[in-house]
């Protein structure tokens, strides 16, 4: 038994906040759905959550449970379980009583240890059901949180970084599990969660939250290779993806070129219709969005149809094993999304950076840079812009803006380079070495000053069946 979740055009306001925690929220998660919030600290995904469980008010808009109207319903009536991230177990009670205890009031009259030894067989935890809170490991803790979760046969589990509190291997390894548990049970799971990984790797579609919007839902997939704006794109993936400014070159007579200050980028003719698309760019500030895999090292001599040359200069190398993260200086300026910059303290100079980031490398230069966009920005549109819809309509006024710019960032100082190659462990580049680059014209992202995704467009992806 799960249930379909509608949450239409809702809003929390705390009182006392200005601005609200979500911002016309909507979604429509299917019976057995896995969907995942994805986002920054305080974008609002626990206010979502705590909303669908009843925990907190809706301000305004609508819960629909089942298509009925369920704004008002008890937290108690709505057959949803909670994990949260600190567990939340009572001490004083064994892992069995734990389970067991909100079965009590669920199936009042019924022994619930057949229930708990059904549950304790699932998670694997037969071994610890005698033992309280104090005598378990963080995981073990988890399994007994998420144990008291599954023994009430919820009909949607809703999770609010479940796994946050946990060592890297057992988050890993615990994320497969909930991906077993709550696939084999086709329970309808809301999760919460601020890391892209978990998000990619759980999620059968992700939505994607900035300040209490909703920015994109889609698959994994789409929202990796689709992001509807920088603030999407620079959110999902390790390494971050390159975002550099640029202007488009397109003379009338003929000819498409990416500027990005020392270097150039020449589409070449015919223009593909997604390029075409950029004509109307002509002159403005736009922002390229490179993954890390779309640039190789290599000659131009090397490059297969649809691949550009560039070039750069090493100013560190990651060596990862299986494959090493090349940071170059291409003297191109790094865009930033304030949400995404600011959280990250600044890496000791020259010293490597351990998660890779592409875009986050900003000197003096940039921030000047950056500011200029900004006033660009506010001087050309008039002020910033509602996210990009994909679901039609325009934009509403009051909702928070788009991806890039809308605030001044704080941008820390480094000299790690302005781009970020993923190379294979066979090629062997040090710091200093001047590279030539190809760049996988395929996956090059366009996005306007406000952010927004101009190409690639949309397209029919082939299917392996
Ligand atoms: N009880 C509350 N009273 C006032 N503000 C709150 C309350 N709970 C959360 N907020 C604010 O609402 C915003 C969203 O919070 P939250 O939903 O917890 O974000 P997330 O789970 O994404 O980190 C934040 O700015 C937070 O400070
Ligand atoms: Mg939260």
């Amino acid at each position: 038994m799960s249930r379909a979740i509608t949450l239409h055009e809702v809003s929390k306001y705390y009182p006392k906040q200005p601005t609200p925690a979500v911002d016309r929220f909507s979604l429509e998660i299917a019976p057995g759905e896995f969907l995942v919030l994805l986002g920054p600290s305080g974008c609002g995904k626990s206010t979502v959550l705590r909303m669908i469980a009843g925990l907190e008010d809706i301000t305004t808009g609508e819960l629909l449970l089942d298509g009925e109207y369920g704004n008002d319903l008890a937290p108690g009536d709505r057959k949803m379980a909670m994990v949260f991230q600190n567990f939340a177990l009572y001490p004083s009670m064994t892992s069995r009583e734990n389970i067991g205890f909100p079965l009590r009031f669920e199936m009042p009259g019924t022994e619930p240890g057949p229930r708990v030894d059904e549950t304790a067989r699932i998670l694997g935890i037969e071994e610890i059901l005698d033992r309280y809170p104090g005598q378990l490991s963080g995981g073990e803790r988890q399994r007994v949180a998420m144990g008291r979760a599954i023994s009430r046969h919820p009909s949607v589990f809703l999770m609010d970084e479940p796994l946050s509190n946990l060592d890297a291997k057992l988050r890993a390894h615990l994320r497969a599990e909930i991906a077993r548990l709550t696939r084999g049970m086709g329970v309808t799971t809301v999760y919460v969660t601020h890391d892209q990984a978990e998000a990619m790797s759980l999620g059968d579609r992700v939505a994607v939250m900035r300040s209490g919007v909703l920015q994109q839902i889609g698959t994994p997939r789409d929202v990796y290779h689709l992001p509807e704006n920088v603030f999407v794109a620079a959110f999902v993936g390790t390494p971050r993806i390159n975002l550099l400014q640029a202007t488009v070159i397109a003379p009338l007579s003929g000819g498409m070129w990416i500027d990005f200050g020392r270097q150039r980028l020449g589409l070449p003719e015919p223009l593909g219709y997604d390029h075409q698309m950029l004509r109307i760019q002509q002159g403005r500030t736009i922002i390229v969005g490179l993954r890390s895999e779309a640039v190789r090292i290599a000659r131009a001599s090397q490059a297969h149809p649809g691949e550009v040359a560039i070039s750069g200069i090493v100013e560190h190398v990651e060596y990862l094993g299986h494959e090493s993260l090349v940071h170059l200086n291409t003297g191109s300026r790094p865009a930033i999304v304030p949400e995404l910059e600011a959280p990250r303290p600044a890496p000791a100079k020259p010293g490597p950076r351990r998660n890779g980031t592409g875009s986050g490398g900003l000197g003096k230069l940039a921030q000047k840079a950056a500011r200029r966009l900004q006033a660009t920005v506010t001087d050309r549109e008039g002020g910033s812009h509602g996210a990009h819809s994909a679901h039609g309509g325009p934009p509403k006024p009051p909702q928070t803006p788009s991806a890039v710019m809308d605030r001044p960032a704080a941008a820390p100082e480094t000299d790690t380079g302005d781009l970020v190659v993923r190379t294979g462990p066979d090629i062997r580049v040090r710091r200093g070495d001047h590279v030539p680059l190809l760049v996988d014209l395929a996956h090059l992202y366009v996005f306007d000053s406000n952010g927004h995704r101009i190409c690639p467009l949309p397209r029919e992806q082939p299917h392996l069946e």
